[in-house]
């Protein structure tokens, strides 16, 4: 079982020698134990995939998952550090945020990880049209990481339910305890030339 270890740490990944291929990616942001980005590429084996997790044990989790298949990568690193120092502008057809830590405390609402300028790096990381997923089980973190979506030009903003995709882990834990999820996608806008 072993990770994805860049070349370095300094310059974007090298995606084709990655994957062995060019392929539309999707990003899994915080991707957890790997469930629902394994069963994503599984279903979908035309797309690559590549999640990033910093904890440890859910990264071995995540590898263990990827070593089965061709086409999914995990990268045990800080989510925001990668998506804006590691990968190439507009090398992401989609990114996955499932909900994502909510630091409910107000001391530790600063740790939340949907800010201007993480949306920037993203904008810069997805292709034309790229969407950006994001999923949550709490009311107030949605209405905060929807302002801020709103408060910004670069992205259109649609609703979303989610059906076409698997559950992810916590998805499934809080559906069996009947929270309401919320979701809502960002689609990149192109500047008009
Ligand atoms: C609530 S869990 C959700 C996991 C998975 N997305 C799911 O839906 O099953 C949030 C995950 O994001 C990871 N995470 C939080 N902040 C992160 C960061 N800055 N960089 C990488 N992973 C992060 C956590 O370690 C945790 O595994």
């Amino acid at each position: 079982m072993v990770g994805l270890i860049p070349e370095s740490y300094f310059a974007p990944l090298d995606l084709p020698k990655i994957f062995g291929r060019v392929a539309p990616l999707h990003v899994d942001l915080g991707c957890g134990d790997g469930a629902f980005l394994f069963a994503l590429a599984e279903q979908t084996p035309g797309k690559d995939f590549l999640g990033f997790e910093r904890l440890l044990h859910r990264v071995k989790k995540a590898c263990r998952k990827a070593d089965t298949i061709d086409n999914m990568r995990v990268l045990r690193i800080d989510t925001p550090y990668a998506v804006r120092y590691l990968l190439p502008e507009q090398s992401v057809e989609m990114f996955h945020l499932l909900f994502p830590d909510p630091w409910t405390k107000r001391r530790h609402e600063q740790r939340r990880i949907v800010t201007p300028d993480f949306l920037k790096a993203i904008y810069a990381a997805l292709v034309p049209d790229g969407v950006l997923r994001i999923a949550t089980d709490q009311a107030e973190y949605f209405d905060q990481i929807r302002g801020v979506a709103a408060q910004s030009e670069l992205f259109g903003l649609a609703e979303s339910n989610g059906s076409d995709y698997p559950a992810s882990t916590f998805e499934t834990q809080y559906k069996e305890r009947g929270f309401e999820i919320y979701r809502f996608e960002l689609r990149k806008v192109s500047p008009v030339m």
